[in-house]
């Protein structure tokens, strides 16, 4: 494995294998991997002539110091993994090389950035499609694999690549999940023993509000997810929302969109934990031409 932390060596180690002949498969991570970042990373792998994979904690998504402060960063053990999976290129830069200006480019991704984890997180997908451009742009891909962990995520990245006009392939690739049902996470790591047996709960209730979904009202599925986390002290609900698959923006009524999902955040201490699942297919609207 190849491993460059500057970007002219990343860009002209890469340009060359493009120029052989080789098409290029991209993962970007913030490191601490887990078998959800190794699934992106073999699929890329069995896609591609080339497995380039990124690792940086990038400060300008963090909204909230503490949670960069205590982000794991276990780059020597993320590199054996990266070698047992054969990865081919680690780019690992520092703060300074991303970033030797300040940088004051203000993403518009409409209706999208302002629900969920963009009111809830100012900055941060701003901070995000900063970077995630920068890294199209070092590692010129033909494809990239992002998780459905972060929908959301995926959902402003596949914008960003319409507005920048970037010419890569975006994979979204299913949640993976610990046997128990919670989603894989590099937070996870953090989870006491304690909250790590409490976790799975989450992925409990949103698989109960699959039974739900079509037969009780959207709000009332709100109120009941609400209340089973009332009375559990180790989580605090953050928001559970019940949105339209597409745009994400949040409906009233089952027939309002063809498929719905339940996109859910909780926070065990100061860990905050995120997960989604889809909730209901409409039918009758994809029959009717409904969005
Ligand atoms: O999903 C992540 O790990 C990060 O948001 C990403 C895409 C690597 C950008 O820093």
């Amino acid at each position: 494995m190849k491993i460059f932390s500057k970007i002219s060596d990343t860009t002209s180690y890469i340009r060359q294998q493009k120029e052989d002949g080789k098409t290029i498969g991209f993962v970007p991570t913030m490191g601490a991997l887990h078998d959800g970042h190794l699934a992106l990373m073999k699929r890329a792998k069995q896609e591609n002539d080339l497995l380039v994979v990124s690792i940086f904690v990038n400060p300008i998504q963090f909204n909230n110091k503490s949670d960069l402060d205590n982000y794991p960063r276990v780059l020597d053990k993320d590199i054996k993994l990266l070698e047992e999976i054969d990865t081919d290129v680690l780019f690992a830069p520092t703060a300074g090389e991303m970033y030797p200006e300040e940088v004051k480019k203000q993403y518009d991704f409409g209706a999208l950035g302002d629900v969920m984890e963009g009111a809830n997180r100012p900055g941060h997908f701003n901070g995000v499609a900063i970077v995630v451009s920068k890294l199209f742009n070092i590692t010129i891909p033909h494809k990239a694999y992002f998780g459905e962990k972060d929908f959301q995520q995926l959902a402003i990245i596949n914008k960003l690549v319409k507005i920048e006009n970037i010419d890569v392939d975006i994979i979204p690739c299913e949640i993976v999940r610990e046997k128990d049902g919670l989603a894989m996470s590099s937070r996870n790591a953090r989870l006491t023993t304690s909250q790590r047996e409490a976790a799975p709960f989450i992925y409990k209730v949103l698989q109960n509000a699959v039974k739900y979904a079509g037969k009780k009202s959207v709000n009332e599925i709100k109120k009941w997810v609400e209340t089973q986390f009332k009375d559990k002290d180790e989580f605090g609900l953050e928001y559970f929302e019940i949105s339209d698959s597409v745009d994400l923006q949040p409906i009233t009524n089952w027939n309002e969109t063809e498929t719905t999902m339940g996109f859910i955040v909780v926070n065990m201490g100061n860990i905050r934990l995120i997960d989604n699942i889809r909730l209901f297919n409409n039918f009758a609207a994809s029959n009717n031409g409904n969005k």
